[in-house]
């Protein structure tokens, strides 16, 4: 199929808004806080950003030269680079991850629009609710979770059936640039309260001693979770990407924009958590349950609530766009004009795909596989294995069997410095990372175990 007939971005301000909207997600917003908040603070800040600049800004460099070589969607990427091996299945498995990954992103995808609705009707200003009551309440109404889910992939349905150019990138070209203006209000109004100050040295203030390896290993694999890698959903992205924009200062602003949100992240939440009392230990529910409760305690809190959930959604919706694309990306790669109906194909199919993981907070709260409910199970399942194994197999797949010309052409194009990191950025994809990944990878699945 020629180039001419596949949509692109209108400009790489297009691309990197779009790219960063997938990046800045639930891992930035709602995962971070929490794992920051029981494995060290500001130890565990230190290492994300760390493994971000060493693992995640290489690895993000291997997913564009893959999208943007050859312009096609991530299994005939895969196809068009290696012809006649069996590589093409680390897009098929891509495929498959996000389409598991977004079953469950839309659980939560759900409880946001839920509380943003309740925000809206005055139901979490009164400060007399139980907060966890309301949460456990929330989440486990079949009907009530069941709906907020098909809404929020519904919505995602009709962005992304109306393309790459009028659907996503318009999308995201709104939303990115709302959610980091909602980010500051939130952040200059949780550092003004008093006690603020206890929250942002918890945050900032490396301390070593709390770094063991379980801080270490979740530290990274926060750090490719958060940029969206290992799904070749970013090397989906760029396919749609101009030739002449620079890939290596594309990546550097998606990385700036990815370090920049958790920095807020971590502003906006840890001193409005401590100047009023809570843990900042709480685990998933540390959204739901303490936000809530400090912005009902605080001036205006009803509305900076909502400022809050409209962030939240913003950044978790524009995530699932990628998750959502890149399935319908491989099934129209030779039918264009079929996306609308392959959007509402896949997008219902990762409904039904789904509910499992929504009742599994309420009615099937009882029924586990392998010891966990099917929404951890399906989460272990991306995050532990799919993620980790397709990292891996996108590093060698560039250093080994991509040409070296190729690579250092798309890597410099475009930017007059980039010549000068090529060889780095090649040893580390070809030595470093799939090291690393290996070495998460074995004591997630609990092979290998550190011990201090
Ligand atoms: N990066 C997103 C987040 O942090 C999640 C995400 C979207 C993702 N697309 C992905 C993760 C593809 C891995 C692969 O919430």
């Amino acid at each position: 199929m020629s180039q001419s007939n596949r949509e692109q971005w209108t400009s790489r301000f297009g691309f990197i808004m779009a790219a960063a909207g997938s990046a800045v997600g639930l891992g930035a917003i709602w995962k971070f806080p929490y794992v920051a908040g029981t494995s060290g603070g500001g130890a565990f800040f230190l290492l994300f950003i760390i493994f971000t600049l060493l693992i995640g800004l290489p690895l993000l460099l291997c997913e564009f030269v893959i999208g943007r070589s050859t312009g096609k969607e991530a299994v005939s990427a895969y196809k068009e680079l290696a012809p006649k091996t069996k590589w093409h299945w680390v897009g098929i498995m891509g495929v498959v991850t996000c389409f598991l990954l977004f079953s469950f992103y839309s659980v939560v995808g759900g409880w946001i629009l839920i509380y943003f609705g309740k925000a809206l009707t005055g139901a979490l200003s009164n400060p007399a609710i139980s907060y966890e009551g309301l949460f456990a309440e929330t989440i486990s109404d079949p009907f009530i979770a069941l709906g907020a889910q098909l809404l929020f992939i519904v919505i995602t349905i009709l962005v992304v059936s109306r393309g790459v150019q009028n659907g996503i990138e318009k999308a995201n070209k709104y939303m990115f640039p709302a959610l980091f203006i909602l980010f500051l209000v939130i952040m200059v109004r949780s550092l003004t309260l008093p006690g603020a100050w206890e929250g942002i040295v918890f945050f900032l203030k490396p301390d070593i001693s709390r770094i063991d390896s379980s801080t270490i290993l979740a530290a990274m694999g926060q750090s490719f979770f958060a940029l969206s890698l290992g799904a070749s959903a970013m090397a989906t992205y760029t396919s749609y990407l101009d030739k002449n924009v620079s890939l290596t200062r594309s990546a550097v602003s998606v990385v700036s924009l990815n370090l920049m949100i958790s920095l807020l992240a971590g502003l906006a939440i840890f001193p409005a958590v401590f100047a009023l009392g809570f843990s900042p230990a709480q685990g998933p529910g540390l959204l739901f349950q303490v936000l809530p409760a400090v912005f009902s305690q605080i001036p205006l809190g009803g509305f900076f609530l909502i400022c809050f959930l409209a962030l939240f959604f913003f950044a978790t919706i524009t995530s699932a766009f990628s998750l959502l694309e890149i399935t319908v990306a491989s099934l129209t790669q030779k039918k264009p004009e079929k996306r609308r109906k392959a959007s509402w194909y896949a997008g219902l199919g990762v409904f039904l795909l789904g509910i499992p993981s929504c009742l599994s907070y309420g009615v099937w709260s009882d029924v586990l596989i392998f010891d966990k409910s099917f929404f951890d199970a399906a989460d272990y399942l991306v995050s532990n294995l799919l993620l980790p194994v397709g990292a891996l197999f996108i590093s060698l797949f560039v250093s080994f069997k991509m040409k070296r010309e190729l690579l250092q052409s798309e890597f410099v194009r475009g930017s007059k410095i980039a010549s000068r990191f090529f060889g780095i950025w090649y040893a580390v994809v070809r030595y470093v990372l799939p090291l690393l990944i290996v070495l998460v990878f074995l004591n997630v699945i609990g092979i290998v175990r550190f011990t201090q």
